[in-house]
């Protein structure tokens, strides 16, 4: 086969600050996943891509030539419409959780499919994996049999055949500092939600420490790429900037995740878990042609409650199994009466993962039981000797490490002090020009 490109040609224009053509973009996508380009050569194209950025028609070519590379999923028969929903990543991000069934209990099917936890940010299927049985891989025919029937929704494993040009991209971005680029981040999760073949699509772009976008001016860079992407493809695409500058909830790790999840379903759950997942349902499902649907009522009568139960049952687990608990626990107390008005996401994050909630390399197994809860979020008065938060894991030598991310990460002020109360949702973004 004679290539049409050279790699090092190619390399050399992005370096150089110019434009890669259409076909130069479709070659280099398609000889990377042959393995015609090597890793070596990809990873300095990524920085080169990382140092001087690329347009829009780049950006777009990086993405469907991404989709090309694998499978694309139709959900044209299923006969109802279909929303999902993508968030960039946080700390204690369980919102897919209660968020699933609650939009399925509407007669919109969600195919979500969704990754595993990389670094102080979670994944969904870890934590739904510490219900006893529950299987996170699924076939195609097992998905579509899925959403056409009475469970509505999904959420599994994306299978190695969708994009797969990305899942070899991310990888070795993961390990060559490239993974911060706006247009390999973009290209990377919409060519994943494209593929998948969802008519309509809300992202959660998060800033803050706890995210991978710190700014919040990036974070919304990023959003309006994504937005266009979506839009570009023919997917009805919103998306949220929220901060993830403190953890969501209180829960932080796997089965602490899936047990304030409940608690969401069951019409409960903290302010914060509640807001992202009514606003998030709200908009999936105007987005898929039911707008003005009263979403709490659905989390109050126990409509989304029977949705996750099918939804568990059906994908192999027990609803009802009691949830993995830690065989030690360490809680740290307020050593001052005053208002708790700092707790950092990032190093929560971290505490969590170095206590085995998450894992360092793809192939490592998770601590189910592993994470930390938290008794008081910031702006709470809290008084001397107060529980502040519980650390949880299965094996003891973890805490001193856990401890140590948290070292600096909260303060408590004199009481009577102001503390900043931020917004949690701070723009929407749709349909951009
Ligand atoms: N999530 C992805 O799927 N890809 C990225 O590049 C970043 C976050």
């Amino acid at each position: 086969m004679v290539e049409a490109f050279d790699a090092v040609d190619l390399i050399r224009v992005k370096r150089d600050g110019g434009e890669l053509s259409t076909a130069q973009i479709d070659w280099l996508v398609d000889a990377y996943t042959r393995g015609y380009v090597i890793g070596e050569q990809m990873a300095a194209m990524a920085m080169a891509i990382l140092l001087r950025g690329m347009g829009r028609r780049e950006i777009h070519d990086l993405t469907l030539a991404m989709i090309a590379s694998g499978e694309r999923m139709d959900f044209s028969q299923l006969g109802k419409p279909t929303a999902d929903k993508h968030s960039t990543g946080g700390v204690g991000d369980k919102i897919t959780l209660p968020l699933m069934p609650l939009v399925a209990s509407f007669g919109v099917a969600v195919p979500q499919l969704s990754g595993r936890g990389l670094g102080h940010t979670g994944g969904t299927l870890d934590k739904l994996e510490s219900i006893p049985g529950w299987r996170a891989s699924l076939t195609n025919d097992e998905i579509m049999a899925q959403l056409a029937g009475p469970v509505g929704g999904v959420i599994c494993a994306a299978g190695a055949g969708l994009a797969p040009a990305d899942r070899k991209l991310y990888a070795l971005r993961d390990v060559t500092g490239t993974v911060e680029a706006i247009p390999l981040i973009a290209s990377s999760i919409m060519s994943k939600k494209i593929a998948e073949g969802t008519g309509a699509l809300v992202l959660d772009v998060k800033f803050g420490s706890g995210a991978f976008m710190v700014e919040p001016a990036k974070a919304h860079e990023l959003a309006e790429v994504m937005v266009r992407l979506g839009e570009d493809a023919g997917v009805r695409t919103t998306a949220f900037l929220t901060d993830m500058d403190v953890p969501l909830g209180l829960a932080i790790g796997n089965a602490n995740e899936v047990r304030e999840s409940l608690d969401v379903l069951a019409g409960g759950g903290p302010a914060d878990v509640v807001e992202l997942t009514v606003t998030f349902a709200r908009e999936m499902l105007a987005l898929a042609g039911h707008p003005d649907e009263d979403v709490e009522a659905a989390l109050r009568d126990g409509r989304a409650m029977d949705r996750w139960r099918a939804f568990i049952a059906a994908q192999g687990g027990d609803p009802d199994a009691a949830l993995p608990v830690p065989r030690e626990t360490h809680t740290v107390a307020a050593p001052v009466s005053g208002v708790l008005e700092r707790q950092d996401a990032l190093a929560f994050g971290v505490s969590a993962w170095r206590l085995g909630a998450g894992r360092a390399r793809p192939s490592d197994p998770v601590l189910h039981a592993a994470g930390i809860d938290l008794h008081a979020k910031p702006g709470d008065v809290v008084v001397a000797g107060q529980p502040l938060f519980t650390l949880a894991t299965d094996e003891a030598e973890r805490f001193e490490r856990a401890l140590e991310a948290l070292e600096g990460a909260w303060s408590i002020a004199p009481v009577g002090s102001p503390v900043e109360s931020r917004p949690l949702v701070v723009d929407r973004i749709t349909a951009v020009p």
